[in-house]
This record gives C-alpha cells, sequence and structure tokens, in this order.
C-alpha cells in the first residue's frame, strides 16, 4: 500500500472571504508562514512563547524533553491547574460577567452561566468531589448527558487534581464498565437520566449495571436531570444536589505538574480492547488553548458551537479545554437534531447568536437529506464561520454546508486530528487559506507532517501514502493507560522515529493534504471511530456464533457502515431472527454505536492458507465492487463465490 488509490479531482478554490479577512486574528500568507516556519525551526521557542500567555503557578525551565523518545515532556519543572486556567483567569478580569456556558436541553430549557457563575459552580463541585475523599491523582469516570455539569464535572475534577474519563453515554454497560476497571476508577460522577428525541435515556440504570461485580468504585454522584426513577444503592450513591448544599465556594486549584495526568480519553485502535489514551496537563492545555484560538479565530464577542459529546475528544478540546482557555462563549446543546423538528440545530444558532458552528461530515449529510428549505427558515446570518471534523467531508456536503448554512460568506475550516492528537493537526486558517472542498489543507502551527511509503521515504506530490508526524508536539499523547509497550508497538513500530496515525494521505502540488482514510482495521461510523476486532469479538461472544469478520463499507451518510460476515456453530439455522438478535447483542454489549448494519451469513470465511481472514476480499464484497487483486491464496475460492451469490 505505498500508493493508495485517489480518486478525487476537486479544483475549485474558496479564498477566504474578504470581509472576514479583514477582521481576522492572522490574515497574510506571510504571517502563517513566518509562523509556521518558526515553529518547525525552533519549536521550543515557539511553543516556549505560546506556552507563556496562559497562567502558570510555577514557570517551567524547559519546554521539551524528548530523550526519552517516544515519551515526550513538556514545560519541565512547571506547574498550573486546567480549571484556573479555564476560570479564575478570566474572573479577575472585567471578564467575570461575560458568558461562559450557554445551554439548550432538549425540551428547550436553557441555562446560562457567567465565568463567575462556572467558577463559582466548579468550586462546589471541587469541593463535593473533596467530601466524598476522591482526591489528587484519583481517577474519576464522568457518563453524564450533555448538560453544564458534564463540563463542570471535568473542570472539577481538574481543579483538585484528579484525573477524568469521560465515557460518551451511548455506550453500554458493558463498555461502562471494562473503563472503569481499565482505568482503576474509584468514582463516577453520572445522572438519572438525559433527554434524547423525547425520550429518557437512563444514564444512572447503565452505571448501576456497570458496577455489579465491581469494588473498587466508593462513590457514585448522581446529578438530577431527568427526574425518572432511580435504584439507590446506600453508602455509595449521592444524590449531588445533597452534596452541594453543604459544600463551600471556595477551593484553591490544586497546583498540578505539567506532565500530571490531566485525563484518559478511550479510543479504538486496530486490535484488542479499547486504548486509554494518556494526556498530561501543560502540553494538552497548550494545544487545546492556541489551536482553538487560531483556527476558530475566536474573538472577545464569539458564540462558539461544538456539536460534538463531551463524550469525545472534540468535546473536550473544543467544548471546555480550548474555548475556555480563551475566555469564550460556549453553546451546549443536549438533544437530537430533529427533536423536536428538522431545523432544531438552525434555531439554536439564531435564537444564541452562534457566530462560529463546528460539526461532523456525517452530520451535514444528514442535514442535507432533510433538504435545503429546512435551514432556509432561518436566518444564520449571526454565523461568520463553519468547521467540520471526524472524517473527510464529500466535497458534495462541503458545497451544501458552504451554500445553505454559510451562506456562501463564512470559511470553512476542515479539521483533521485525533483523539491521540489532543488537538487540530491540519486545517485551514479561516483569515488565510483558500480552502478546497474535501481538502483539510495544511499543517497547524508546530505540526511536522508528511506523506511517506511502506519504507518511511516521503513521497512526491500527489501520490497517495500514510500520513505520519515527524517531530512531538505539546499536546501528543503520553501514552496508553497501563501498556507502554502498545503505546510504542501501535504509534511509533512501523516508522521508529515517527508517529503514524492511522491514515492515508496524499499532499497535492499545492501543499495542501488529501486525508484518504484508515489504512488499519478502524472503521469510522459516524465520526466515531470503532475496531472490527472489537465488534467481532463481541459476535463471537454470542452462543450461536463460530465465527465472525467486521468490515467496513461505504456509505453515503454514516461515512462506513459495519457489515459483519458470520458463520455459525454445528446446526444452528441462520435466519432473520438471528440477525436481529446478534445486531441487538453487539447494541447491548459495546453500544449502539457498533450496531451492524448488515450481517452476512456464510458457512466459512475466505482465508489464506496461514488462515488470515482475507478482509480486502470481504471489503469488496461488502462493498459490492469487483474483487480486485491476488485470490490466488485463497484456500476455498468456493466461500468467495457463496458470499457473493448471497448477495443476490
Ligand atoms: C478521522 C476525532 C479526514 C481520521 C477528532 C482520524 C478525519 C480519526 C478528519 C480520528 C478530517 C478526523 N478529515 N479524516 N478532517 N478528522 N478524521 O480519534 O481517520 O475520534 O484518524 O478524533 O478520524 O478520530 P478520533
Amino acid at each position: 500500500m505505498s500508493d493508495i488509490e485517489n480518486v478525487l479531482h476537486e479544483n475549485r478554490f474558496f479564498p477566504p472571504p474578504r470581509e472576514f479577512q479583514s477582521q481576522s486574528r492572522l490574515s497574510s500568507e506571510a504571517a502563517y508562514q513566518r509562523m509556521y516556519k518558526a515553529s518547525i525551526d525552533d519549536p521550543e521557542t515557539f511553543f516556549g512563547r505560546v506556552a507563556n500567555e496562559l497562567p502558570w503557578m510555577k514557570p517551567f525551565t524547559r519546554v521539551l524533553d524528548w530523550s526519552q523518545a517516544p515519551f515526550a515532556q513538556w514545560f519541565v519543572g512547571g506547574q498550573l491547574n486546567a480549571s484556573a486556567i479555564c476560570l479564575d483567569q478570566h474572573i479577575t478580569t472585567q471578564g467575570s460577567a461575560k458568558r461562559a456556558i450557554i445551554w439548550e436541553g432538549e425540551p428547550g430549557d436553557t441555562r446560562t452561566l457567567t465565568y463567575a457563575e462556572l467558577h463559582l459552580e466548579v468550586c462546589r463541585f471541587a469541593n463535593v468531589l473533596k467530601g466524598r475523599g476522591i482526591k489528587r491523582g484519583d481517577r474519576v469516570v464522568i457518563y453524564m448527558p450533555m448538560i453544564p455539569e458534564a463540563a463542570m464535572a471535568m473542570l472539577a475534577c481538574a481543579r483538585i487534581g484528579a484525573a477524568h474519563s469521560v465515557v460518551f453515554g451511548g455506550f453500554s454497560a458493558q463498555s461502562l464498565k471494562d473503563r472503569i476497571q481499565d482505568g482503576a476508577c474509584t468514582a463516577v460522577i453520572t445522572a438519572d437520566g438525559s433527554f434524547r428525541r423525547g425520550a429518557v435515556l437512563p444514564l444512572k440504570a447503565t452505571v448501576d449495571e456497570a458496577l455489579t461485580g465491581l469494588t473498587g468504585v466508593k462513590n457514585v454522584i448522581v446529578v438530577q436531570r431527568a427526574k425518572n426513577k432511580v435504584a439507590w444503592t446506600q453508602g455509595r450513591d449521592h444524590w449531588y444536589h445533597d452534596l452541594l448544599s453543604r459544600a463551600s465556594s471556595e477551593c484553591e486549584p490544586e497546583a498540578m505538574e505539567s506532565e500530571d495526568l490531566l485525563f484518559l480519553l478511550y479510543t479504538s485502535g486496530s486490535t484488542g480492547r479499547p486504548k486509554g489514551i494518556v494526556h498530561t496537563t501543560g502540553g494538552y492545555m497548550v494545544g487545546a488553548y492556541m489551536s482553538a484560538q487560531y483556527v476558530f479565530d475566536l474573538k472577545e464577542d464569539d458564540v462558539f458551537w461544538c456539536t460534538a459529546d463531551v463524550g469525545w475528544i472534540t468535546g473536550h478540546s473544543y467544548i471546555v479545554y480550548g474555548p475556555l482557555a480563551n475566555g469564550a462563549t460556549i453553546v451546549m446543546y443536549e438533544g437530537a437534531p430533529n427533536t423536536p423538528h428538522q431545523g432544531r440545530m438552525w434555531e439554536i444558532v439564531d435564537k444564541h447568536k452562534v457566530t462560529i458552528f463546528y460539526t461532523a461530515p456525517t452530520a451535514i449529510r444528514t442535514f442535507m437529506r432533510w433538504g435545503e428549505e429546512i435551514p432556509a427558515k432561518y436566518k444564520l446570518n449571526t454565523l461568520r464561520l463553519l468547521g467540520t471534523v471526524g472524517e473527510s467531508i464529500n466535497p458534495e456536503a462541503w458545497m451544501w454546508y458552504h451554500r445553505n448554512i454559510g451562506r456562501e460568506r463564512c470559511p470553512i475550516v476542515d479539521t483533521w486530528w485525533q483523539t491521540e492528537t489532543g488537538s487540530i493537526m491540519i486545517t485551514p486558517l479561516p483569515g488565510i487559506t483558500a480552502t478546497q472542498p474535501g481538502s483539510a489543507t495544511r499543517p497547524f502551527f508546530g505540526v511536522d507532517v508528511a506523506v511517506v511509503d511502506e519504507a518511511g521515504r516521503e513521497l512526491p506530490a500527489n501520490h497517495g501514502g500514510y500520513l505520519v508526524i515527524r517531530k512531538p508536539w505539546p499536546s501528543m499523547l503520553r501514552g496508553i493507560w497501563g501498556d507502554k509497550e502498545r503505546y510504542v508497538e501501535n504509534y511509533w513500530g512501523k516508522f521508529k522515529t515517527m508517529y503514524f496515525a492511522g491514515d492515508g494521505a496524499r499532499r497535492d502540488d499545492k501543499g495542501n493534504f488529501w486525508i484518504l482514510g484508515r489504512v488499519d482495521d478502524v472503521i469510522n461510523v459516524s465520526g466515531h471511530r470503532l475496531s472490527t476486532m472489537e465488534v467481532e469479538s463481541s459476535l463471537v461472544s454470542h452462543a450461536k456464533v463460530a465465527e465472525a469478520a467486521v468490515v467496513g463499507r461505504p456509505d453515503e451518510l454514516t461515512g462506513q457502515a459495519i457489515c459483519a460476515f458470520v458463520t455459525c456453530v454445528g446446526d444452528v439455522k441462520p435466519d432473520d431472527a438471528l440477525r436481529a438478535e446478534l445486531m441487538e447483542h453487539v447494541a447491548r454489549e459495546i453500544g449502539k454505536l457498533a450496531r451492524p448494519s448488515e450481517i452476512r451469513f456464510s458457512e466459512a470465511l475466505p482465508k489464506t492458507r496461514s488462515g488470515k481472514i482475507m478482509r480486502r476480499l470481504l471489503r469488496d464484497i461488502a462493498a459490492g465492487t469487483e474483487t480486485v487483486g491476488d485470490t490466488s491464496t485463497l484456500e476455498d475460492f468456493s466461500v468467495l463465490a457463496r458470499l457473493r451469490a448471497d448477495e443476490e
């Protein structure tokens, strides 16, 4: 795969609109070139300067220590607190009356918190945690709906020096349990329930199920949101509002070492169980702060809405840490985009006068399907900048977004990055870069990115290859929780001195990057990473399944869809009932986001002589395209023929 096929030919260019450019933070190509060059030639000076824009409790003595590569240490010797950066620094100035969070519940209830109010709430929340014996160095799971308390819980953990591990509310009890166990977490913060599509999602019940048989969790703190009935374990479970009434609003932020753990966030890799990605305090905060500022051109009066859930890295970096470190106003929305109607998102944009809107291509394709007459009913005149993240955006969706949401007035920043990178790596700068539908364009400051072949040699323009990063950057992951070797092997095993991101890419002759998708066994469904292995092991854990192979196939709406090939044990006769049962099984085990959209039964799976499942073939079958390439090692051609015949 030194030369990944790339079929996209896109010749449209969109220079930054003059009006946007005249007011943007950075507006000249020369400024980008100068800053980019400085950041690559002398990263220590560059990042030392950026880091010093943040309030440190103790200054760092060294910007980067890379002597233990690939384990980086940034801002060595410095002490800081992430919640103090997000809150305290803004309340000492006139900023305290500025809105920090504008929240909209699915039923239409709203809440606004100024920086002063958020600061107070976070201090009280921090004291609630302390009151339950949670302390510096502990790890706390946050399993929450999109309510302000989710952000407060993260900041409260950071304030007392406990690391958070946010688990997306759509994950099943089993997935939650795995994450609690892997992180050896001692407390869980959750809510009774959340509103989703008019119904109540019972989060506390899922936590109860996840905790059966676990002894390590001493405290479950429950925020009341949906007022649904919940079961109660005396001594372990506590209502947040009860504890809060006794909590003081004074809480000094803990002085954390730059390299102290800020959070764990689990993500799928190509093999085995999810990986707990490790992010530490100083470098992560510098990356989130700097990227939010430049990529979103954040200004004093912006209202920034990132539609991700806090359960994903996008929510960590661009709902909570990045914007708040910049003192920005953020919008948080609890519910579904079509509840109670398909114009809900645009209604919120108009209602709260959103100026920057950041979402995922899969959401844009959904809006497209609902029709352009929906956004046409709204003004959308406060918007000045749009963004996308999660997968490559198809040019058709880009153009639709540009016309119907941006009204041909707003630049679009297509931002490439990962849970592991912590912050945006490849992106246009909205006042400078001429964008092209489908391209994430150019590396951000300090990001030394390249496209290489199998041997690690940089490829010439327009050749597809592996996307690598050649220099350490502040917000890079510091490892995989509890598994040093897996970190080294996973990310540095292939090219030794270069971080390999798992994606294929091409750089064109103008220097723009085009991301070609994953080259490993990770599938990207609606911008969410899933490993084919995870879904396979869930399938084979079902008593009637002997073997399973899972591949992604292109899907118009979700980018990729999960297609599973399953062979049954003994004399089990596969039928539609079993198909439905297996789909449910996976949804229950991992979460609804992993439910296969298609299951094909087969008597055997195509394998090489050495017994490896031939995924490439299965991918072609799933996609319905002609099988290409070498099949001479196939053990049994008839299997392939039968799988194909099954399609008819
Ligand atoms: C994909 C999300 C193309 C990519 C922040 C990456 C993208 C994976 C883009 C990380 C983009 C993300 N263009 N592909 N703009 N953004 N990806 O960890 O395959 O959930 O490796 O982080 O999403 O997904 P993750």
